[in-house]
């Protein structure tokens, strides 16, 4: 059995009130696990806790087999540039470049190749050239996805990707991903609050009432 890439044992968190109390998670090689919730849950404090951008009160997180309590910033530092990646609802595409620099910047840092079949499996090879300011939300939104994906993360983390996609579009980066983590044996941490992208996952747990439940 593979080691997990991300084991976290314990959480907690309050911010006025607590939030959560004993969460434990893990998630496997070429596995992707969705977490549900209502609004205000919890889900995202929770996926910036899992992705090295917040300390919770309580608990431990070991990712990609480093402690990361225990962690220098410099190792820190270069598990986020290498290894993991990290999508969001709204995208963060620079601005005055094309879609093509964009994802030039992330692959010169990461030290890897644009990866075109990427950008084609997204539909969205032929706008490289373009501006960020000539394509719409959802094309910069699958090229944030794209840049993401040309790093080779081993692990993504995911809140709200499909938020504002419209359905076949959601469905299309669904299976980019989903295709991605069982070619790359990576995975995939996905928050959302719509079922129907949940679904798709191999496993789903949900937030509520503090804690995380698996569903079945
Ligand atoms: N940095 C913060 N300081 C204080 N309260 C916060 C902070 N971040 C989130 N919260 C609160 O914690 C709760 C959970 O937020 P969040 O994790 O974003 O939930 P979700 O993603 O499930 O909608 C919300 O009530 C939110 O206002
Ligand atoms: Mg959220």
């Amino acid at each position: 059995m593979s080691q997990p890439l991300l084991v976290a044992r314990n959480l907690s968190h309050s911010f006025d009130y607590p939030l959560f109390t004993h969460i434990d998670f893990s998630i496997n090689p070429a596995q992707s696990v969705a977490i549900v919730g209502r609004s205000g849950s919890g889900k995202s404090t929770l996926l910036h806790i899992f992705s090295t951008f917040m300390k919770p009160n309580e608990g431990e997180v070991t990712l990609l087999n480093h402690d990361l309590y225990t962690l220098s910033d410099e190792a820190i530092e270069s598990v986020r540039r290498y290894d993991v990646g990290i999508i969001f609802q709204f995208h963060y595409l620079f601005k005055g470049m094309s879609a093509l620099e964009n994802i030039s910047v992330a692959t010169i840092l990461s030290g890897e190749e644009i990866d075109y079949s990427i950008l084609k499996k997204l539909e969205i090879e032929h706008l490289i050239e373009h501006k960020t300011s000539e394509l719409s939300g959802g094309e910069q939104q699958r090229f944030s996805i794209a840049r993401v994906l040309s790093k080779k993360p081993r692990i993504i983390f995911a809140d709200e990707p499909t938020g504002n996609l419209d359905k076949e579009t959601a469905e299309l980066v669904m299976d980019v991903l989903l295709d991605y983590i069982r070619e790359n044996a990576a995975a995939l941490v996905l928050v959302t609050h719509d079922e129907s992208m949940a679904v798709r996952c191999d496993m789903m747990y949900r937030l509520e009432d503090k804690v995380l439940k698996e569903e079945v």
